[in-house]
């Protein structure tokens, strides 16, 4: 199927089981952070083995389900877990939940993931305000034909809202919750990186690395969404010490958990 189709497919699916409403704010939740969507008041939640194209997610942590409700006084549509490029979807799949937020209406998004801390300072539990982010994927959800009210050729010199950012660097001072802000490097994964790879990405400017994110901020900008990401650093990268692994990504998501939860629905009460 094309994607543009697939995409229909999803829009009436869920259109259907929104019954009208339509979401201002969309969320994409990363790894360990979608309890936030348990938040969200007279939810309606289905899972994504129901939504068209959005296969079910493998990754511990990821729940995969679509939660849309309100949170603070917004219309909010969570994705409480994402696809990624390591699992075997192609760019397009794994933006299409986006794409969906963007066809039903959502003019914001929010995205936010695990990451490994490249910058010294960052400790696991950091949360950092994502400034801007570097592709090194190489490839590009937008391949292929240009879908409809899509730009063929999208300005990234802003991807990440300014305005949105300042709300989030607000939330962060009236909820006594710490903000770093830097630049998030995306890899394919699965593996993580070495120690090599970890020196280059400092030397490139990233000051945090991870397997997501930057195909769904391409896509929202393509679409004219302005865009909002927060990284949890849950670990020191490769290299700087202890070894990595998805458990310890998931202990200290669960350690920040309610920190990560206030600052959003801070956030999400100033921008909504
Ligand atoms: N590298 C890549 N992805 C990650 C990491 C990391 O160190 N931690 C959490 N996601």
């Amino acid at each position: 199927m094309t994607v543009e189709r697939e995409l229909a497919a999803a829009v009436q699916a869920v259109g259907q089981r929104l019954a009208g409403w339509t979401p201002g704010i969309a969320m994409v939740l990363g790894s360990g952070l979608g309890a936030l969507a348990d938040e969200i008041r007279e939810p309606v939640t289905i899972p994504f083995s129901e939504i068209p194209g959005l296969v079910p997610t493998h990754v511990a942590g990821h729940a995969g389900r679509l939660v849309a409700g309100e949170l603070r006084g917004a219309r909010v549509l969570a994705f409480a877990g994402r696809l990624h490029l390591y699992e075997g979807h192609s760019p397009s799949r794994i933006v299409l939940p986006v794409r969906l937020a963007a066809a039903l209406g959502a003019t914001r998004l929010l995205v936010t993931n695990a990451a490994g801390g490249i910058r010294r300072t960052f400790r696991p539990g950091t949360l950092m305000l994502i400034r801007d982010h570097i592709n090194l994927a190489f490839c590009s959800p937008l391949a292929g034909p240009v879908l409809p009210g899509e730009a063929r050729f999208p300005d990234m010199s802003a991807p990440y809202d300014a305005e949105l950012a300042q709300a989030m660097r607000e939330a962060s001072r009236a909820r006594g919750v710490s903000l770093e802000e830097g630049v998030y490097a995306w890899l394919r994964g699965p593996s993580y990186e070495t120690p090599a790879e970890v020196r280059m990405l400092e030397r490139l400017g990233a000051d945090a690395v991870g397997m997501s994110t930057v195909p769904e901020v391409i896509v929202a900008v393509a679409r004219g969404m302005r865009v909002c990401g927060v990284s949890c650093i849950t670990n020191a990268a490769a290299g700087y010490g202890a070894p990595l692994d998805h458990e310890g990504v998931l202990e200290v998501t669960a350690r920040v958990r309610e920190e990560f939860a206030a600052l959003v629905k801070s956030w999400v009460e100033s921008v909504v």
